[in-house]
């Protein structure tokens, strides 16, 4: 199995970069705020392009992609330079892709079939993928008695809010979520309310 991606940060910047210029000063403003990692969705046309010029111009963060949803994106994304790989689902073929890469990669899972399922093929660390959607905190908390092993990046309405709620779970070793690069503050360049953004998560954790 790769190595940890749950224990190395408190929070993953999930990203949907529209145009390809924000890639740099993104991941630049999210490491001034104390946040070096970026999970650029693959879920624009440039996504793969901006997952290169970060791993080339910004190597103090860490770079993955995400929103691996057929299996020749894992090898597209890891080509690109990404650095880890995540997946808001789980399909035998998108997990085999994704293990092909050798790079730390994160299934995901919404209902305790789908984590049975992941623990059974090896994995102990998921994406719990639409986390609030799917039953939030409650969810999590009620499966760890039954099924210890699991380890969950909750994501998919997560923010400020919430975020403490979910991180204080046994099962839980980091949140998701896009609440650090909001459109409009990205629309303006406003790359500032990106690190004021990114220095109130690194506090809150
Ligand atoms: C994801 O791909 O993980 C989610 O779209 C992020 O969810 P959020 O926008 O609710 O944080």
């Amino acid at each position: 199995m790769t190595a940890s991606l749950l224990d190395r940060v408190p929070v993953i910047p999930v990203v949907v970069i529209e145009n390809l210029d924000h890639a740099v000063p993104i991941a630049r403003a999210l490491v001034a705020g104390g946040v070096p990692v970026i999970e650029l969705t693959l879920r624009t046309p440039v996504a793969l392009d901006a997952i290169e010029r970060i791993a080339a111009e910004v190597p103090e963060i860490l770079v993955g992609a995400g929103t691996i949803i057929t299996p020749g994106q894992a090898k597209q994304a890891a080509d690109a330079g990404a650095q880890f790989l995540v997946s808001p689902g789980c399909t035998p073929s998108l997990t085999k892709a994704m293990r092909d890469t050798e790079l730390p990669h994160l299934p995901g899972a919404a209902t305790v079939s789908e984590v049975l399922t992941l623990l059974e093929a090896g994995y102990t660390e998921l994406k719990f993928f639409p986390a609030e959607a799917s039953g939030g905190a409650n969810f999590l908390k009620s499966i760890h008695s039954p099924i210890p092993a699991a380890r969950f990046c909750p994501t998919g309405g997560i923010s400020t809010a919430n975020a403490s709620a979910y991180l204080a779970l046994p099962n839980v070793g980091c949140v998701g979520g896009s609440w650090l690069t909001p459109a409009a503050a990205v629309a303006e360049q406003d790359w500032d309310a990106i690190v004021a953004l990114a220095a109130a998560t690194a506090e809150l954790v």
